[in-house]
């Protein structure tokens, strides 16, 4: 689920290094500017920033379908899911964002690449032998390029909520909206319990700035 993104036990995270705080850290408060924070602090940044990005998303999109109808949200998401993002990043001091898995992307500045296409190839390995798109984790510590000290991606799956802008039946009026902002959209047939793409987080290895 989009808004459990965070709050639930990592189940088998890649690479995790051990560590004296507990992998499912609750709420981290973003450090002081100039505070040194630990290496185990970080993945705690990561998971509070993806977890409000989640939410605000949801429940920004929920107010706007009740407020303004569902042809109306896509505007919405269109134009305030990367401002949701911004903002976010601003506030926890991370990057992050959200890809759809290889080839099913709407916006083109969804699609992942680098170490994202990978993790979405091996969580849409997973979910397709029988695992839960929620429970694919991953955090890496190692191999991530100089300024970077965490990254960080979770599976998003397709709940009953999201068919009307990704299933298959699209009412007409929001095919309309969809193909006025994305002519080339590949983000639609999906099916309840499917992958839908990844949530991700890169914190800096400095904090209080962004790689
Ligand atoms: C009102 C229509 C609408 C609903 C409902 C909706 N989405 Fe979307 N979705 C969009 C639009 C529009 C975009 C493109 C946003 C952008 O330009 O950044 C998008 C983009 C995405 C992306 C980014 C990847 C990409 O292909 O661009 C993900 C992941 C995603 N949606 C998941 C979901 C999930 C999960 C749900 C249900 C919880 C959901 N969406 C419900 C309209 C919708």
């Amino acid at each position: 689920m989009l808004a459990a993104c965070g709050s639930e036990p990592a189940p088998a995270p890649v690479a995790v290094e051990p560590g004296p705080v507990p992998e499912t850290a609750p709420e981290a408060t973003a450090p002081a500017p100039g505070t040194v924070v630990a290496a185990p602090d970080a993945q705690a940044r990561a998971q509070a920033a993806m977890k409000d990005f989640a939410e605000r998303l949801r429940g920004r999109l929920r107010e706007a379908m009740t407020r303004d109808g569902a042809p109306a949200a896509v505007d919405f998401c269109h134009l305030e899911a990367p401002r949701i993002a911004e903002q976010v990043m601003a506030e926890h001091g991370v990057r992050l964002g959200r890809v759809a898995v290889p080839g099913r992307n709407r916006n083109p500045g969804n699609v992942a690449e680098g170490w994202l296409q990978e993790l979405a190839v091996s969580f849409q390995a997973a979910v397709d032998t029988g695992g839960a798109p929620e429970a694919q984790v991953a955090v890496l510590r190692e191999d991530v390029p100089p300024g970077i000290e965490l990254r960080m991606a979770r599976g998003i799956r397709v709940e009953a909520a999201c068919l009307m802008c990704h299933g298959d039946n699209i009412a007409p009026e929001i095919a309309a909206r969809l193909a006025e902002h994305y002519p080339g959209d590949r983000a639609t047939g999906f099916k309840e319990g499917d992958l839908r793409g990844l949530i991700w987080a890169e914190v800096p290895a400095n904090p209080g700035t962004t790689p």
